[in-house]
């Protein structure tokens, strides 16, 4: 077992968990619903997210959610910090070795789809990794020859697509182009993402997918839409508006969230 996971057992208790769930840009908030929360700052952890990103957390939260034990991971670390995309591997490795066997992902996201509006969430059916970085490079053994196909796990999908159904908005579901950032797209960029059959583009997920699914894990992951692509509306695209537009999102993945964790 890793050092961490070692850390964390000790101070949380020794009972497995059945998620981790990865809070992006804005929202760190759903945090919030965890009972009997136990947290535990990154910096005591070997591995896991340093720096940080304005509008992400920096803690990891065990408690519970939807009637089960599991690990919140506040805020992410991106390639675009470093450029290392197997930033998030301890962290990831760290859950499995908590016992996790789903990995729930979210971010923000610019939409580059006219069904997805600012404010909206969109399920993630698929994603392009037009960055071009994989997280699994440099991993010696032949377990790096990660089968991608349904990396979003059809059954989780179809979950919380009949679970948004009782909910007060819709719940469609798009391809996720990784784009590595840190600064947005060019307007062109934006064009060619729509060509190349993107629903929205964003800078992170990606590489998590990868780790989850080399991992063995299923892996779940929902994006809430901020804006609209570069070029797309007129409305200025900055990270403050993204972390802004972000709170809509948290409230919407406030009630879908803890009503798939009690279906795992
Ligand atoms: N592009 C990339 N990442 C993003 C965007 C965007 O427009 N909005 C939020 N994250």
């Amino acid at each position: 077992m890793s050092k961490p996971a070692k850390t964390i057992r000790k101070i949380a208790g020794n009972e497995p968990i059945a998620a981790a769930l990865v809070l992006g840009s804005g929202l760190s908030s759903i945090g919030e619903l965890m009972t009997d929360t136990v947290t535990i700052p990154y910096s005591e952890l070997k591995g896991f997210p340093g720096g940080g990103v304005s509008g992400h957390g920096r803690d990891l939260l065990i408690g519970f959610m939807g009637g089960k034990r599991i690990a919140v991971l506040t805020g992410r670390e991106h390639y675009y910090e470093h450029g290392n995309a197997s930033a998030m591997r301890p962290a990831l490795e760290t859950m499995a070795d908590l016992g996790a066997q789903t990995l729930l992902l979210t971010n923000s996201a610019g939409s580059v789809d006219s069904r997805f509006q600012p404010g909206d969430l969109m399920l993630i059916s698929d994603h392009i990794n037009y960055a071009g970085m994989n997280p699994l490079i440099g991993e010696p053994t032949d377990r790096r020859f990660v089968n991608m196909v349904n990396c979003y796990d059809l059954d989780l999908r179809a979950k919380a697509t009949r679970l948004a159904q009782g909910f007060d908005y819709t719940l469609g579901e798009g391809v996720y182009l990784w784009y590595s950032g840190p600064s947005f797209e060019t307007v062109a960029e934006i064009q060619m993402a729509i060509r190349l059959g993107a629903n929205a583009v964003g800078m992170s997920t990606a590489p998590e997918v990868i780790l989850g699914r080399f991992l063995g894990l299923r892996v779940w992951a929902c994006s809430s839409v901020t804006n609209m692509g570069a070029g797309l509306s007129s409305e200025n695209i900055s990270h403050k508006h993204t972390k802004h537009m972000a709170v809509q999102g948290a409230e919407k993945l406030k009630k879908l969230i803890p009503a798939l964790v009690e279906e795992l």
